[in-house]
């Protein structure tokens, strides 16, 4: 008996680094997923490698109806919704001074921010029809919380995340609802590889307390606990899995 047996989710970013771990991690606890991305090759290769506990459909979260429709599609396909993880999200690391004002702002929060809105709204409207409560995790990051360079917009994406998951916590609570959020610090996928991309992955590698970045199967068995009955007296916050990265000043070994 997995600790999802018969709970129903939907997964954006499913695809990506985090999202197939998760994806991964949610069918060996026993659950049922939607799985959603962007990108219809990749949800067709999940597909081909994934039994009859997972259906996919393109998404792009920036899009309310799109968004609305994926939760009644999981509704509709595995009998009701029980979870909600919005963990699509997109990076693209450049110094301010270089922003073009609309497209390095408006890209990422339209996924990052707005994106997560859309999910924890249509989410919540999903269960009030089914007349049940639900649980809802949201993606954000260390940099949610800390101030770095080459990361203006996401930064502020993520701290609009934390916030957001407060909210939703207080607002749906007494609808039987719980929202939280979790924290990745690095992990290796290939929103991090980025920095490969700009000559910099010895240096952020060294910048780890333990010199390695987090795998996504690390963030999946959290993601697991906190969307399972297990963290039921968890709400309303944001959890770091992060190997301490937020809370230490750099060694001195990756300056
Ligand atoms: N990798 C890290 O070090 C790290 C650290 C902290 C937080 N995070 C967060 O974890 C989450 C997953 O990141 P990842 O590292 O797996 O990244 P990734 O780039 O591997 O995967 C992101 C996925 O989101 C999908 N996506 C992008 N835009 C979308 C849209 N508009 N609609 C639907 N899907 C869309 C992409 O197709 C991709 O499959 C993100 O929210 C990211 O910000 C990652």
């Amino acid at each position: 008996m997995g600790r999802l047996n018969g709970k129903v989710a939907v997964l954006t970013g499913a695809c990506g680094g985090i999202g197939q771990a998760i994806l991964r991690k949610l069918i060996s606890e026993g659950g049922k997923v939607l799985a959603v991305d962007l990108s219809e090759q990749g949800l067709a290769a999940v597909k081909s490698k994934q039994g009859d506990a997972v259906d996919t459909l393109a998404v792009d979260v920036t899009d309310y109806d799109q968004v609305a429709g994926m939760m009644s599609r999981a509704a509709e396909r595995f009998g009701q919704l029980d979870i909600v993880i919005n963990n699509a999200g997109i990076g693209s690391p450049k110094a301010l001074l270089e922003h073009d004002p609309v497209a390095d702002f408006e890209g990422v929060t339209a996924v990052n921010q707005k994106g997560v809105y859309y999910g924890i709204l249509a989410g919540a409207r999903q269960f009030k029809r089914q007349g049940s409560g639900g649980v809802i995790l949201n993606t954000s990051s260390v940099y949610g919380h800390m101030a770095s360079e080459l990361s203006f917009t996401y930064n502020v994406s993520k701290a609009a995340v934390d916030m957001m998951t407060k909210c939703a916590a207080l607002e749906l609570g007494a609808a039987g609802i719980r929202v939280c959020a979790v924290a990745p610090g690095r992990v290796d996928t290939p929103l991090l590889r980025k920095y490969e991309e700009l000559g910099l992955w010895e240096h952020i590698r060294k910048e780890q307390m333990r010199q390695t970045f987090t795998q996504p199967e690390e963030i999946a068995n959290v993601v697991a606990f906190l969307v399972s009955e297990e963290a039921n007296c968890i709400n309303g916050c944001t959890v770091y899995a992060s190997d301490g990265f937020e809370n230490f000043k750099f060694p001195l070994q990756g300056s």
